[in-house]
């Protein structure tokens, strides 16, 4: 039996072909079969048209909407799996994931969304605001949540738009600047202990150390206790939670933690950086772990499921940490985490030992180097090769 992965791509060259390696490497996989991965082209596609692959990771759609139209087809009908279903993101947003954290008790700073500086471009537009539109006092909003506080685009992404406002001055040039943008305030959560960034790949969370104020290579930290056990398991828990509420199965969830508090501030990254150049140490973890996730949805032909079942979560009750073990199990039942870890465990035992080879041989080492060639000006080519290379041989000497 074959089975065909397909990556829908803009850019990116480093993780497409460390997955595609990976694959490769793994071979034949027992009671399961092989893998091929190819890279999706874009063209006229019929909607009868039946699709060849059995599940898409996309990093595409985004931005690039004859793919997403093509992703709605083979996911609506013909059943081909999704990381991540567009279905999900293009209706559920930051602001959307705002609003269901709030109704599940989590500790979301206080938000409040403020009308379009500029009005959006439609001719009805002038009618319908001298009518409706209430005047408000953006500076009595601004001091009824405190400052500091950050405006922010309701959908995110990318730092576009977003700023820290300390006072009425700021707060006015940061609203005029967004033009036409929907803007969030929010409450800004100061001196955290923590700043937690946690990939999430299906039933697996990476939860690593986050320094905002560096550059992009220096993002995340290697440290593998900055929080303490329980806080830890509660941004599992609130990755994991988010993630199964929305269904988006290849995601990112950042969460600031202060004191006993563990604040959830931004998720829905329809397209989370996994950059070897940003990822480095916990690169070789996001390989091996798509390729674990994308071969037990396949395998045990994980259905796609794009009905929310909402209710199921707001009808839990109890404290917050009732809230949140029960949060968990449903969230663990919508990823399959037993039967994904029984999985892996019977069939992908082996794929330890072919990732620690791939990243500690040659191959590997060349694709570090071109990656850095192609991210960074020449003069820092030698100084970047080495940082990265020591951050994987860190990686590897740690596994053994
Ligand atoms: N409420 C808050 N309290 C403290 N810091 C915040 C808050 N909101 C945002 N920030 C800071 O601003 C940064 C960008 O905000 P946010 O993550 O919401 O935007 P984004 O555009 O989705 O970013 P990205 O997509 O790059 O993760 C955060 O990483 C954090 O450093
Ligand atoms: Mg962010």
């Amino acid at each position: 039996m074959r089975h065909l992965i397909g990556l829908l791509l803009g850019t990116e060259e480093d993780w497409p072909s460390a997955f595609e390696t990976v694959l490769r490497r793994l071979g034949p996989i027992k009671g399961v079969g092989e893998f091929d991965v190819e890279r999706v082209t874009i063209e006229p596609f019929d909607l009868r048209a039946e699709p060849r692959h059995a599940l898409v990771i996309d990093r595409l759609a985004y931005w690039y909407y004859h793919p997403r139209e093509w992703l709605k087809k083979i996911s609506m009908m013909d059943d081909v799996y999704l990381l991540n279903s567009p279905f999900t993101f293009q209706s559920m947003e930051k602001h959307a994931a705002y609003c269901a954290m709030m109704r599940l008790g989590l500790k979301v700073p206080e938000t409040v969304l403020v009308p379009y500086k500029n009005p959006p471009d439609n001719a009805r537009y002038a009618y319908t605001a001298a009518r409706y539109n209430q005047p408000f006092d953006l500076d009595e909003v601004a001091e009824r949540i405190g400052y500091p506080l950050f405006m922010k685009p309701y959908d995110g992404g990318a730092w576009r738009g977003v700023s820290l406002v300390r006072d009425k001055d700021e707060l006015h040039r940061a609203y005029d600047a967004s033009g036409e943008m929907l803007m969030h305030l929010q409450q800004a959560i100061q001196g955290y202990d923590a700043f937690a960034r946690s990939l999430s790949i299906g039933a697996e969370t990476m939860v690593m150390r986050f320094r905002p104020e560096e550059p992009m290579h220096a993002r995340y930290a290697v440290d593998h206790g900055f929080l303490s056990p329980a806080a830890g398991e509660e941004v599992v828990t609130i990755g994991r939670l988010v993630n199964a509420f929305f269904r988006w199965e290849f995601n990112s969830c950042e969460t600031l933690i202060k004191g006993a508090g563990v604040h959830p501030i931004d998720y829905a990254n329809a397209c989370p950086d996994v950059a070897l150049t940003s990822l480095h140490y916990y690169f070789p973890w996001a390989i091996k772990t798509l390729v674990k996730w994308c071969v037990f949805c396949v395998a045990t032909r994980r259905r796609p499921r794009i009905d929310l079942e909402t209710h199921d979560y707001f009808a839990v009750t109890g404290t917050y940490e009732e809230r949140l073990a029960e949060y968990r199990k449903l969230a663990d039942r919508y990823f399959e985490t037993e039967r994904y870890d029984e999985f892996c465990q019977t069939h992908l035992g082996h794929l330890d030992d072919v990732v620690l080879e791939w990243v500690a041989g040659p191959e590997f080492d060349r694709l570090l180097v071109d990656t850095v060639k192609t991210t960074y000006p020449e003069n820092e080519h030698d100084q970047f090769v080495e940082h990265f290379r020591g951050l994987l041989r860190l990686w590897v000497k740690d596994q053994g």
